[in-house]
């Protein structure tokens, strides 16, 4: 039996604040310990780390990532392997990631082939939800077969036309299943047909830089949409959870919904709370920043009411979409963004972010004063657990919990760069930004992966997290 000590440390999880000493015994918190006493009773460990001056916080939990997703004529940059090594990286201890069910394709098969994407290459723990890109009689029967796979939400498209999108109809018929089978629908929510026809209007006026994917892909849209699913969600008696909320719009359905009493969640990304519709200007060089729905316009009040919701929990969790192209031919998959070079919609949508979530929200939350301490570990870790049913296994800090935890210096200041992350991508959306608040050590089920700044894990320490039924509180 293996055991480790953390000492003198600020044991926060969602609920409290304390100083505790944590025992580890294979790979599970054992026991929080009055500091006082852990000399006093005699408990030793094989290994102690000293968290003074520190805070003790579960490990993040990324509820939305694309590692190697085949999207806009090429495929994420991030494998497994490398995405989830720079989550660790950033402090994120499970991911869970996105499994496609191509046009025509089962979904069995779909889920199938991602297994043996992933399988023995994470360095945290892995799982997955379904993307049901073709709903049918069969989709929906391996609906109930996925659940008993611990696959329990399953996302749906009401963007992207021709790729995953679908109709209301078959949004109708997954939800009347999810609420069937009690998993939940996870929607991007943005009306696809309505923004095809601007994006067409654009390119014909030879409007072909990034900037104009920012402008045709209007708030309004997602607004709708987002009303749209939540109004299906409510006749199908489904659970709701919009992913990746940008807009203000959007955020005023949610908020409608949740008033109601409506089982309506929403995720937002660190790239919709620190970034903003100038970034995709600058000619070119705003491909870094095209993703959907799209960043938006400072000046409309998104940021800051985004950040209230969170404040609010209006807005519950806060993932990355994680989704990395890059900009030159530092990969082997070529220059993915210059696919669009001379038509916005062509460039691959997605941005990378999973290293950076855990400290962008620190420094912009809890060092800005936004969020205390508990509530930055609900948003990033015992939220997402509960919503895709890991927890307490996952997300907090408690005896029985898996050792899943980050040691955070909250006054070590440092800047982002593409210059030191280890996420596969020749660029950051976040370059030169400067953030107060440094994961330093991380451990994933009580093994140290990263300290003094140096990787100690393995590829293939992640294993798969057979998921239940959330809480949906
Ligand atoms: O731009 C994005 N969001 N790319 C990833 C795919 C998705 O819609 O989540
Ligand atoms: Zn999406
Ligand atoms: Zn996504």
């Amino acid at each position: 039996m293996t055991s480790t000590l953390i000492t003198n440390g600020l044991v926060v999880t969602a609920a409290e604040s304390m100083h505790a000493d944590v025992l580890i015994e294979d790979g599970r918190v054992a026991a929080l310990l009055d500091p006082a006493k852990t000399a006093e009773l005699g408990v030793a460990a094989d290994q102690v780390i000293d968290a003074g001056g520190r805070i003790v916080a579960p490990g993040g939990i990324d509820a939305h990532t694309h590692m190697e997703l085949p999207f806009g004529g090429t495929s994420a940059a991030d494998t497994f392997e490398t995405g989830s090594r720079a989550a660790a990286w950033g402090g994120t201890t499970t991911i869970l990631d996105f499994a496609v069910q191509a046009k025509g394709e089962s979904a069995m098969d779909g889920f199938e082939r991602w297994m043996a994407k992933a399988e023995g290459e994470c360095a945290v723990d892995y799982g997955f939800h379904m993307i049901t890109g073709d709903i049918n009689e069969q989709t929906l029967k391996e609906m109930d077969m996925l659940v008993d796979e611990g696959v329990t939400s399953f996302k749906m498209f009401m963007a992207y036309p021709g790729v995953f999108y679908s109709t209301d109809g078959e949004i109708v018929m997954a939800m009347q299943k999810a609420a069937e089978n009690g998993s939940v629908i996870a929607m991007h929510a943005e009306n696809g047909i309505a923004i095809d026809v601007f994006v067409r209007q654009a390119l014909q006026r030879g409007e072909t830089d990034p900037i104009y994917h920012g402008l045709v892909r209007k708030a309004a849209l997602e607004g709708e949409a987002t009303h749209r699913a939540i109004r299906l969600a409510e006749v199908t008696g489904a659970v709701l959870y919009i992913v990746h909320l940008s807009a203000l719009e959007a955020l005023d359905q949610v908020i409608w919904a949740r008033d109601e009493g409506r089982k309506v969640f929403a995720e937002t990304c660190p790239q919709y709370l620190f970034l903003d519709l100038d970034d995709l200007g600058n000619g070119f060089e705003g491909a870094k920043y095209v993703c959907s729905p799209p960043l938006r316009d400072r000046m409309e009040g998104h940021q800051e009411r985004l950040w209230r919701g969170l404040q609010t929990d209006d807005l519950q969790v806060v993932s990355t979409d994680h989704c990395p192209f890059c900009m030159g031919d530092h990969h082997a998959f070529g220059t993915q963004k210059q696919l669009g070079r001379d038509n916005f919609s062509a460039i691959p949508n997605g941005l990378p972010g999973v290293e950076n979530r855990m400290e962008l929200i620190f420094d912009g939350g809890v060092t800005a004063g936004r969020i205390d301490l508990n509530r930055y570990v609900e948003i990033t870790a015992a939220a997402p657990a509960k919503m895709f049913g890991l927890y307490p296994k996952k997300g907090t800090i408690a005896v029985g919990s898996d050792a899943d935890i980050i040691i955070i210096d909250p006054d070590r200041t440092h800047t982002i760069s593409a210059a030191t992350h280890h996420m596969d991508v020749d660029y950051s959306a976040y370059e030169g930004q400067e953030v107060t608040g440094k994961v330093e050590t991380v451990l994933s089920k009580g093994k140290v992966i990263i300290s003094d700044g140096r990787y100690h894990g393995s590829k293939g320490d992640g294993e798969y997290l057979h998921r239940g039924a959330g809480y949906y509180i």
